[in-house]
């Protein structure tokens, strides 16, 4: 796929492997919709990369993607500005074993949602002109965790999820 004035949306692109995945992006000529929770740290983060690509090819939305209508909210707002959307990166994640719901929430739940958004928005029968998804798991989603039991099921189901709806999901 050439990537110059394709359309991405990032999900936890404030920091950490979410705002790499966008830096690379944004080299290879795309736009990017940072998609995150901590705005703080997601605006630095697009202030900073205004200073080294045109402010025009990037925006901040801010989301918590567990939340269904906000993470749908994200992606229009994203079509609606940009025009289109090619790429997702649904990348967002935690890792809390307390609050275990939560990670289930946010590490599989909102990641099949995002790619269920993002199949609407590019699919050609629907109306798109195709694209490509890509979900981030962890060695966690390969093998067993003695301590993170819950992070290691949430990311085996990333896997389990992503590689069966690849074979029939081309875009
Ligand atoms: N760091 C690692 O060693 C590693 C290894 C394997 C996989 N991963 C996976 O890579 C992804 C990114 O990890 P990271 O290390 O960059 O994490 P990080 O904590 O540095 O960054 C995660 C980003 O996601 C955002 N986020 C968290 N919950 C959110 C929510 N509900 N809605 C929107 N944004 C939210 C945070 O604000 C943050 O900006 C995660 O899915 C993680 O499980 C990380």
């Amino acid at each position: 796929m050439h990537l110059k004035d394709k359309v991405a949306l990032v999900t936890g692109a404030a920091q950490g492997i979410g705002k790499a995945f966008t830096q690379a992006l944004l080299e290879k000529g795309c736009k990017v919709a940072l998609v995150d929770l901590n705005e703080e740290v997601g605006k630095a983060s697009k202030d900073a990369f205004d200073k080294q690509f045109d402010a025009q090819r990037t925006i901040f939305v801010p989301c918590d993607v567990s939340d269904e209508e906000k993470l749908k909210d994200a992606f229009q707002k994203t079509v609606q500005h940009f025009g289109q959307l090619d790429i997702v990166v649904n990348n967002a994640g935690v890792n809390n074993e307390k609050n275990w719901e939560i990670t289930v929430q946010i590490n599989l739940i909102s990641v099949i949602r995002g790619t269920y958004l993002g199949l609407e928005y590019m699919k050609n029968e629907n109306g798109g002109s195709g694209g490509a998804i890509v979900n981030i798991a962890s060695l966690a989603g390969l093998l067993p965790v003695a301590y993170q039991p819950v992070y290691s099921a949430s990311k085996h189901g990333v896997i389990g999820f992503t590689r069966s709806i690849a074979p029939i999901s081309n875009c």
